[in-house]
């Protein structure tokens, strides 16, 4: 058996304008998890889509187990035995589960029929590796939620016996228990000799999970290690290439009037009963397990769901957010978890998309101001640190989390009231994390209401002045900064539907 079950050795990828990976080499044993981390930007989904055959790099070389192979298409990796959870998404919603985990392969009977019924039984047996049995296979992956459209892709990678799995922020979208189902599961795939590669920007899963560590910083190998030599700041320093003081940055701002007042809210199925108010000056945290319905509950007041029940008010009155342009005239601005589905319109520029919230502050007459448009994306870009070659690249061309960046910097555009944030720093590098606390500081320094959607605990303790626990469509608890609940443990009590005292 060859030491290493894939090797990657002097690989570089170009992009118009852009060195994505240079003069690269990582090398990956049999079973072992290999953490690989780095700034947005840094190369990490370039180097994954090389071994996986969807970018042919310009130079280089790739090894499976000691031979040398080059891939012109994905197809050709796939059989290599190189399976991949993406980033983005692949589901197709409109489709059931069934088919999505059996994308692009068949399983015929002997009359060369599709074989339904096996395919959902490996459907529903890949699931249930995942710790999910309970997911119907007929039902269309569009109606289930984002946590579990993300294990009907690893579905489908572990559904195809790989050697090698490679997953791409995929935690990003999993709640804390469906993250310790999958890291059970990574840990079950490692036992039978499967290698992982595994890509986060979370520094404790990495520590948690991984056997080694591979850094990268603007398309460059800078370490490989293993993981019990490394310590938090360390990594960080090699990510980032400088230290960093404070990872939530938190100031106060002075809590003014109630902004936003929503009374029970109801949404069939989804909803129950949901109320609270969120004051200008503070940032109103919401916490609870994937499905609990805070996203739900935020798309139902910005009326991008219809209502089946409840009451909005807005700075006192009570408004009528039919459709999400109501909103936005209501003065509320929704940063969305979805990014590639909802946050963006990928075919077109930076610049564009950073105007889009608000086409009228730029108006001069009856054209756009490109001078305003350039200078005011230019002040996003470099605040938010968006790593782009120009403010016209196509934003399908960013990284992940750099698109995640101009979503937020379009939201900042739009002068609202009240900013809606749902996981905000979701696939953000550490180093960026702190660029959006800022602009969270910034906001509420300017008495604006700031509600933040985050399952990320550290976050919510961090930069939280008030904390809304939801679970099943209900309110669990609401937990003041002062108060002594204001705690991991009580916050993850109640959002499990434990009583806190
Ligand atoms: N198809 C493409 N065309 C042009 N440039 C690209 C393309 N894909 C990636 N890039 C550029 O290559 C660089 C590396 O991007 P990559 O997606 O590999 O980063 P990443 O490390 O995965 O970042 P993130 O943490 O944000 O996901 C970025 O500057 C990006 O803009
Ligand atoms: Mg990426």
């Amino acid at each position: 058996m060859a030491e290493y079950v894939v090797e990657l050795k002097h690989v570089t990828k170009r992009f118009p304008g852009v060195v994505a990976m240079r003069d690269m080499h990582i090398q990956i044993k049999p079973g072992e998890i290999h953490g690989l981390i780095g700034e947005n930007g840094a190369g990490k989904s370039t180097l994954i889509k090389v071994l996986t055959g969807v970018h042919v790099p310009e130079e280089g070389e790739i090894f499976i187990d000691g031979q040398k192979v080059s891939f012109s298409n994905p197809v050709q990796a796939r059989e290599a035995g190189i399976a991949c959870v993406y980033q983005e998404l692949n589901i197709v919603p409109m489709l059931p589960v069934v088919d999505n985990v059996f994308m692009g392969r068949r399983v015929v009977k002997s009359n060369g029929l599709l074989d339904y019924p096996r395919m959902h039984k490996e459907a529903h047996e890949a699931l249930s590796v995942l710790g999910h049995p309970e997911v119907d296979t007929h039902t269309e992956c569009g109606k289930l939620g984002m946590g579990l459209q993300q294990m009907v892709e690893i579905a489908k990678a572990v559904s195809l016996n790989a050697k090698l799995l490679i997953m791409d922020e995929p935690t990003s979208s999993l709640g804390e228990q469906e993250v310790k189902q999958l890291m059970t599961t990574v840990r079950k795939l490692k036992s039978q000799g499967i290698a992982i590669l595994f890509v986060s920007h979370k520094l404790e899963e990495l520590f948690e999970l991984c056997d080694r560590v591979t850094v990268m910083r603007d398309g460059e190998h800078i370490l490989t290690e293993d993981m019990t030599n490394m310590t938090n700041e360390k990594l960080i320093q090699a990510m980032v290439g400088r230290s960093l003081e404070n990872q939530f940055p938190k100031e106060y701002g002075t809590r003014g009037e109630c902004m936003l007042e929503v009374k029970h809210l109801k949404e069939i199925g989804v909803l129950k009963d949901v109320s609270f108010k969120a004051y200008g000056g503070e940032i109103l945290a919401f916490a609870g397990l994937v499905g609990a319905g805070r996203t739900e509950t935020m798309r139902a007041l910005f009326g991008a769901d219809k209502l089946d029940g409840g009451e909005v008010y807005v700075h006192g009155k009570k408004v009528n957010n039919k459709n999400p342009g109501a909103a936005i005239k209501n003065g509320i601005a929704f940063l969305t978890e979805d990014r590639k589905g909802q946050g963006l319109v990928l075919s077109l520029g930076v610049k564009t998309n950073l105007i889009l919230a608000n086409m009228k502050r730029f108006k001069k007459g009856l054209l756009l101001d490109n001078g305003d448009i350039e200078k005011v994306s230019q002040e996003r870009i470099k605040e938010l640190r968006i790593k782009t070659p120009s403010s016209d690249e196509v934003v399908a061309q960013l990284s992940g989390g750099n698109q995640q960046k101009v979503v937020i910097g379009k939201w900042i555009n739009c002068d609202a009231d009240i900013y809606i944030f749902d996981e905000p720093t979701r696939g953000i590098d550490v180093g960026a994390k702190v660029e959006v606390y800022h602009v969270m500081n910034d906001l509420v320094k300017q008495g604006k209401c700031v509600i933040m959607v985050s399952s990320e605990l550290p976050e919510v303790l961090g930069m939280a002045d008030r904390v809304v626990v939801m679970r099943e469509g209900e309110v669990m608890a609401e937990i003041d900064r002062n108060s002594p609940h204001f705690n991991q443990e009580d916050i993850m009590k109640a959002a499990w539907g434990g009583k806190i005292a």
